[in-house]
């Protein structure tokens, strides 16, 4: 009892101070054409995260957009953060990507989020997103069971009038996801599933035999022992994907981009 109220309160104090924060950082000028310098989110990344931030909030970032992350900040429909949106329109915007892959969907806010940009920036392609959908979690992260998660990421998608994208119900290590994850040569992959080093690290190496040179890996909660210092809204992610960062393969792979806990990798060669 007294656990739980403390977790309640807890709870409630974080996101208080949460706000605060997101407050304060909202209050500061800053120079958004600073966020074209991609280099400066390798070099400085707490401050280029948090001009992320007043971008979504305070720019002409489309509405369009913004109304996405709000529908999905709604009854827990999506995680993330509201920076990783402009992290997602940066990257389409300059790179384009036609096959675009998503392991972990949980319900669709990522993928439903690149089907908009596609459709709103002209490019024609496709999504395919392979997840369990069901509640199915990790040693650093749980998920409610009450939600149909392939009905609900269908609804999702239908909520913003996207195509049905190709949804693979299976574990990213089962030999349908990874048969489907070899079918083709992916523009950008997010890696999103489980988070524990031996899963991610799996679905690291098959992802980089299957991302096109010149094309791009986003990994997420990658963070943890970067200069990032995540601000009381955010997190700098998890130790297992972090140490698959440590280990990306520098001859083929290339940091370019770096927003918060989510690392953004281009294959070379
Ligand atoms: C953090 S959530 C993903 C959030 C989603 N990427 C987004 O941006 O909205 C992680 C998801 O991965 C799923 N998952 C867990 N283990 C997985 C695995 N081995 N392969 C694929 N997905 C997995 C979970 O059930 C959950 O839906």
């Amino acid at each position: 009892m007294i656990g739980a109220l403390r977790k309640h309160f807890g709870g409630n104090l974080h996101r208080l101070r949460s706000k605060q924060v997101l407050r304060k950082v909202l209050a500061r000028e800053t120079n958004f054409s600073a966020l074209e310098d991609w280099e400066r989110s390798l070099s400085d990344p707490t401050s280029y995260y948090l001009d992320c931030v007043r971008y979504f909030h305070r720019s002409q970032f489309p509405d369009e957009l913004k109304m996405h992350r709000e529908y999905f900040l709604q009854d827990q429909r999506g995680f993330g953060e509201d920076a990783f949106h402009v992290m997602w329109w940066m990257l389409f915007r300059k790179l384009r990507p036609n096959q675009f892959l998503e392991i972990g969907v949980y319900r669709g806010q990522t993928l439903s989020l690149a089907a908009m940009l596609q459709n709103d920036l002209g490019i024609t392609g496709h999504i395919t997103g392979i997840s369990p959908f069901t509640s199915s979690g990790d040693a650093v992260s749980s998920y409610r069971n009450d939600v149909d998660y392939l009905a609900d990421t269908k609804t999702n998608f239908a909520h913003f009038a996207l195509p049905e994208p190709d949804l693979v119900q299976a574990f990213s290590t089962d030999s349908a996801a990874c048969e489907r994850i070899k079918e083709e040569l992916w523009d950008a992959i997010y890696i999103d599933g489980n988070h524990d080093y031996e899963v991610a690290r799996t679905d690291w190496d098959l992802c980089a035999e299957q991302v096109r040179t010149g094309g791009i890996i986003v990994l997420d909660d990658s963070a943890v022992d970067t200069a990032y210092r995540p601000p009381a809204f955010a997190t700098a992610g998890h130790p297992g994907p972090s140490r698959v960062a440590r280990e990306v393969d520098q001859a083929r792979f290339r940091e370019i981009l770096r927003v918060g806990h989510n690392r953004v990798f281009q294959r070379t060669a």
